[in-house]
């Protein structure tokens, strides 16, 4: 696993006290959407890895998302030249990575082109003419946190959310308000935070933890997997685009000091038997609130 960043996302979203599920939105500039870090070049590795070996598995798009997609990538081409000038640069239908030392052509409304770039997964959404519901009409999802996108696409936002947990009493409602609302030209980021004793970054399928971690092995042994999600709305197409920017640290990194460790513990008191059961986190819950305390000092 790469070295943390002291804190990939601020603040991180374990922070906040008893764990509850809600939308906890923050507006951010359009030069803080797409995130490169330390983990830049394993992490394209591994989409390009992923995208060769079986593409399907990691894009689709159903035809109502193609003008969509094409939209996508010039917005995305046009962030990367007006704010991450110092690792690329766009030039006569191509794009040049210092980070990799590539130069590839980039055609206009290329959208595999681009992200092949990037190390967010990015999803279009798109409202139904009926209800008004968004819905998923295509996606680029290399490192999905335990789902498969076959069994989402097409559907609106309850069911992709029905194995969650308090989701629709929760935040249902709200966050199809919150897209039905949401104007071009605004960007907005949550996180959210899973623990996992598998680092891979493409996760199709929930797997209980081992329960057989010994306390002293947790902080090595579990992962936390981090997800910076952003929310922002094409202004040709009128879709909606959410972007998953995963981070994956070993749990000792991420909890290094009492408060951290503090902080951990106060959220997981706010799991219920439902929460804990979604997350598998059951199993080893002991030894890590063991594990926590013994830091927490
Ligand atoms: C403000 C908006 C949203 C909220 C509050 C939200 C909340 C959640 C929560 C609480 C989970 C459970 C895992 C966790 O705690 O991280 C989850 C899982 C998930 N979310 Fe969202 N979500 C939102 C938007 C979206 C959007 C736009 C998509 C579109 C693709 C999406 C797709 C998923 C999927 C596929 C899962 C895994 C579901 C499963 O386990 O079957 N979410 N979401």
């Amino acid at each position: 696993m790469p070295a943390v960043n002291a804190e990939p996302i601020t603040p991180m979203p374990f922070r906040g006290g008893p764990f509850r599920v809600r939308m906890g939105l923050t507006p951010i500039q359009p030069a803080d959407w797409l995130v490169i870090g330390p983990d830049y070049a394993g992490q394209i590795a591994e989409k390009r890895r992923l995208i060769a070996a079986d593409r399907a598995a990691v894009w689709q798009m159903l035809p109502q998302a193609d003008g969509a997609a094409a939209e996508l990538a010039d917005v995305l081409a046009a962030n990367l030249a007006a704010h991450h000038g110092a690792h690329f640069a766009l030039d006569a239908g191509r794009l040049e990575n210092r980070l990799l030392g590539e130069s590839e052509a980039l055609p206009q409304g290329d959208l595999g082109a681009v992200i092949r770039h990037l190390q967010e997964d990015f999803c279009l959404l798109r409202p139904d003419a009926g209800d008004g519901l968004y819905r998923l009409t295509g996606a680029s999802l290399c490192f999905p946190a335990n789902w498969k996108l076959a069994e989402k696409l097409g559907r609106p936002l309850i069911a992709i959310h029905e194995h969650v947990p308090d989701y629709e009493p929760a935040v249902g409602a709200g966050v199809d308000r919150f897209l039905q609302r949401l104007d071009a030209g605004r960007l907005v980021t949550r996180a959210n935070w899973l623990l996992s004793d598998e680092p891979a970054l493409f996760q199709l399928g929930k797997r209980p933890l081992a329960h057989t971690i010994p306390v002293a092995e947790i902080g090595r042994k579990l992962a936390m997997r981090l997800e910076r999600q952003c929310f922002c709305r094409l202004p040709e197409t009128g879709a909606v685009v959410f972007s998953i920017r995963t981070f994956v640290h070993r749990l000792d990194e991420v909890v290094a000091t009492p408060t951290d460790a503090r902080d951990l513990l106060a959220a997981l008191s706010g799991m219920d038997g439902p929460a804990l059961a979604y997350r598998h986190i059951g199993p080893v819950l002991p030894q890590l609130t063991d594990w926590l305390e013994s830091r927490a000092g």
